[in-house]
C-alpha cells in the first residue's frame, strides 16, 4: 500500500456532518457574524498536523490556525509547559509586578533578534498589539508623527494598526475616521505590476517612489516617525517583498532618520525557515512586530526594539494581559521545540520540496497565475487569463473548498491566492498528500469552469 493512504486524512460523514450542523446553527444565532468563515470546519482536537472536527473527520492543517500553530497543534511539550505554569501562576501583570520568565523571554528574543546589538521587549496579547506598540513607540521615539505603510498590508484591526492596513475595503468600511499621518505607498508585487521592466529595476523604483515623489511633494521627510513593512505580504496575497526593495528603505530610513518596522507576525518565528522573514534579504530593522507562531496557539505578542529606540517613560505604554505567564511559558516551549526538532531546517526544505512540485502548476493549469513562497510561506494565485492575470476569486474559494471536502485545510489570501502554511513539524510526505488533494481541486474547478 502506498505511504499516503496509511497517514491520509479520513473524511467520515457528508461535510458538515450532524454535530457540526448543529454548532453552526448555534454560531448564526449567537456569535459575532464579523469572522470570515471559509467553510464548516467546526474542530473539535488536534494533534501535529490532523484537526478532527465534532463528527470525527480528520483533516491536515494547512493552514495552522492562520500561520499560528508552529509546532503543530497540541504538542506535547507545548501542553507541559502550560499545564505547569498553570498550576504555578496564571496571571500577575507584568504592568505592575516582576516574574522572572519575563526577562527570560526577552533575553531569549534578543538572541535571535534579525538585528545586532541590546534589544529591549514590549509584550503584548495578540499581532495588532504588537503593532500599535510600534507606532506609538515610533512616535514617541523620534517626536515625529507620520507613518509609510504600504497597499496590500495588512498589520490589524485596532485603530492603530488599522490605519495602516490596506488590504480590503471591508476592513475599513464605516470605521473611520482612522488615525492621521498614514500614508500608503505601491509594494512592489512583482508577478502582477513589473510588467515588462526588469524586476529588481521595478522593485527599487516602489522603494525609491518615497523619495522621488512623496519627499519631493507632500511629505516631508523629517516629519516622517518610521516605515511598516511587511517582509511578505500575508493577508495581501502572500506577495514577496525583493531583497533590493527591503535594502532600498534600509538606505531611505537612514538617510532620514526614519525606523525601519518589520511586520512578522504572520512571517516571523521560522516559518519561512529562518527565524525571521527579514533575514533572507540581509536588511536589518530598527524594530520587528512578532505574534501567531511565538507561543504555538497562546495569545502573545512581542515588539521586538533596538534598546535604545524603546525610550518611553513609565505609563507610556502596557497591558494588563500582555506577556501572561502561561502565553510565556508556550513560548520558551516554541522555541525549545524549533530548535530541537530542527524546524528551520524543516521549514526550509519541506517548503523548497513543496514549491519544486507546485512551480511547475502555471505552466500545468490553467487556474493557477503564479507559485511562490519562502519556507512554508507558499501562495499560489488563481487567475482567470493568465495575460489578463484578472483575479478568480470564486474559483478560488471553490478550489479550497473542494480541499476541504478532500480532508485538507488551506485558506485564502489577498484577492485570489491559496495560502499554504502548515505546522512546522510537517513532513514531505504529508506535504505530498495536501499537493495531491490540492491539485486535484484545481484540477476539478478546471473542468467545471
Ligand atoms: C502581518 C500581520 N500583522 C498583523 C496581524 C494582526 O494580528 P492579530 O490578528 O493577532 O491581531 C496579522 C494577522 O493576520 C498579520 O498577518
Amino acid at each position: 500500500m502506498p505511504i499516503n493512504t496509511l497517514i491520509a486524512p479520513k473524511i467520515k460523514t457528508e461535510l458538515p456532518g450532524p454535530n457540526a450542523t448543529r454548532v453552526l446553527e448555534g454560531d448564526k444565532k449567537f456569535v459575532s457574524p464579523s469572522y470570515t468563515r471559509s467553510y464548516p470546519m467546526v474542530a473539535k482536537h488536534g494533534r501535529g498536523i490532523v484537526v478532527t472536527d465534532v463528527d470525527g473527520n480528520e483533516f491536515f492543517d494547512f493552514s495552522a490556525g492562520i500561520a499560528v500553530v508552529s509546532t503543530g497543534h497540541c504538542h506535547p511539550d507545548v501542553v507541559a509547559a502550560i499545564q505547569k505554569q498553570a498550576g504555578e501562576l496564571i496571571h500577575m501583570s507584568g504592568t505592575d509586578f516582576y516574574y522572572e520568565s519575563m526577562v527570560t523571554l526577552a533575553e531569549r528574543l534578543s538572541k535571535i533578534a534579525p538585528m545586532p546589538g541590546s534589544h529591549k521587549i514590549y509584550y503584548g496579547n495578540s499581532g495588532t498589539e504588537a503593532i500599535e506598540c510600534a507606532l506609538k513607540l515610533s512616535r514617541y521615539h523620534t517626536k515625529r508623527q507620520n507613518i509609510i505603510a504600504f497597499y496590500g498590508a495588512f498589520h490589524g484591526r485596532t485603530m492603530g494598526a488599522l490605519s495602516l492596513t490596506a488590504s480590503k475595503p471591508q476592513q475599513k468600511r464605516r470605521f473611520a475616521p482612522l488615525v492621521p499621518g498614514v500614508t500608503h505607498v505601491p509594494y512592489p508585487d512583482v508577478y502582477r505590476n513589473a510588467g515588462t521592466q526588469d524586476a529588481e529595476a521595478y522593485a527599487i523604483g516602489c522603494a525609491r517612489f518615497i523619495e522621488d515623489k512623496l519627499f519631493k511633494t507632500t511629505l516631508p521627510p523629517e516629519e516622517v516617525a518610521a516605515i511598516f513593512v511587511e517582509p511578505i505580504q500575508g493577508e495581501g496575497g502572500y506577495v514577496i517583498g525583493p531583497t533590493v526593495f527591503m535594502q532600498e528603505l534600509r538606505r531611505i530610513c537612514d538617510r532620514h532618520g526614519i525606523l525601519l518596522v518589520v511586520d512578522e507576525v504572520q512571517s516571523g518565528v521560522g516559518r519561512t525557515g529562518k527565524w525571521w522573514a527579514i533575514e533572507h534579504t540581509g536588511v536589518q530593522p530598527d524594530i520587528v512586530c512578532a505574534a501567531k507562531g511565538i507561543a504555538s496557539g497562546m495569545p502573545l505578542g512581542a515588539t521586538i526594539s533596538r534598546a535604545e529606540i524603546m525610550d518611553w517613560a513609565p505609563g507610556s505604554h502596557a497591558s494588563t494581559f500582555g506577556g501572561n505567564p502561561v502565553c510565556i511559558a508556550a513560548a520558551m516551549a516554541t522555541l525549545d521545540v524549533i530548535e530541537r526538532e530542527g524546524l528551520l531546517h524543516n521549514a526550509g526544505e519541506v517548503g523548497h520540496h513543496m514549491l519544486k512540485r507546485m512551480s511547475e502548476w502555471p505552466s500545468k493549469h490553467k487556474l493557477v497565475g503564479d507559485v511562490r513562497g519562502r519556507g512554508l510561506m507558499i501562495g499560489v494565485e488563481i487567475v482567470k487569463d493568465k495575460k489578463t492575470k484578472e483575479h478568480a476569486a470564486a474559483e478560488r474559494d471553490r478550489i479550497v473548498q473542494n480541499a476541504f471536502e478532500r480532508g485538507t485545510l488551506f485558506l485564502g489570501a489577498g484577492p485570489s491566492t491559496i495560502r499554504i502554511v502548515p505546522p512546522l513539524v510537517v513532513t514531505k510526505d504529508e506535504a505530498d498528500i495536501a499537493m495531491d488533494a490540492l491539485e486535484e481541486s484545481i484540477s476539478m474547478v478546471e473542468k467545471s469552469a
